[in-house]
């Protein structure tokens, strides 16, 4: 009973539109109305510039690190609440359950739960971006990539279990990203910001 509540409030951290909030209140503008439409980084960035991308994404990172740490008694149940804080950005009761996409919140989350498996998915984001300055794309290939290393890490099952859970839903939310990707549509990041 206990760890459900752990599991809600998680929810709860991760349901906190800080995207949305950053746009509304600092500059006037909702990201929902805004070129992809997402309240992410990634979409800050393109419209609001590197200041309210960077705020976005500490913001969403720090609350896939704080549902962790706050639910983090056992691993079952840390594993748990990260997966709760994705559903909760991805799915917020503050925005009539249509927000994020949960890249921020998962490396939060997951750096704090399994380190070296993150920071394994961040280089080969990184190198993804660099080749196709697709932010998309680099969060589409890298999501896996925290499975397969927990699982080549001989990790418990619980781990690959959520992490490919994690990841799941990760990709899953990028399902118009993917159709403009396959269309040759997908908006490149430049350097003009
Ligand atoms: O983290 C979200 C990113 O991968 C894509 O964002 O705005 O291009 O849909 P966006």
């Amino acid at each position: 009973m206990i760890a459900l509540c752990w599991i809600v409030l998680a929810y709860l951290i991760g349901a906190v539109p800080s995207g949305y909030i950053i746009g509304k209140a600092f500059y006037g503008i909702d990201l929902r109305t805004r070129g992809s439409g997402n309240i992410g980084a990634t979409n800050a960035y393109r419209e609001l510039g590197m200041n309210a991308a960077a705020a976005v994404f500490i913001c969403d990172f720090l609350k896939g690190v704080l549902a962790v740490w706050i639910g983090g008694s056992t691993p079952l149940l840390a594993l748990a609440c990260a997966t709760a804080a994705i559903v909760g950005n991805d799915w917020s009761v503050f925005l009539h359950f249509k927000s994020g996409k949960g890249v921020a919140c998962g490396v939060g989350a997951f750096t704090f739960i399994c380190p070296w498996a993150t920071l394994s998915a961040f280089v080969v984001w990184l190198l993804v971006f660099l080749m196709t300055r697709i932010v998309s794309l680099a969060s589409i290939v890298a999501a896996p990539v925290v499975v397969l290393v927990i699982y080549l890490a001989h990790m418990p099952m619980e781990y690959v279990i959520f992490s490919a859970l994690a990841a799941a839903i990760i990709i899953g939310k990028h399902h118009s990203n993917i159709r403009r990707l396959l269309a040759g549509e997908e908006k490149k990041i430049t350097r003009d910001k």
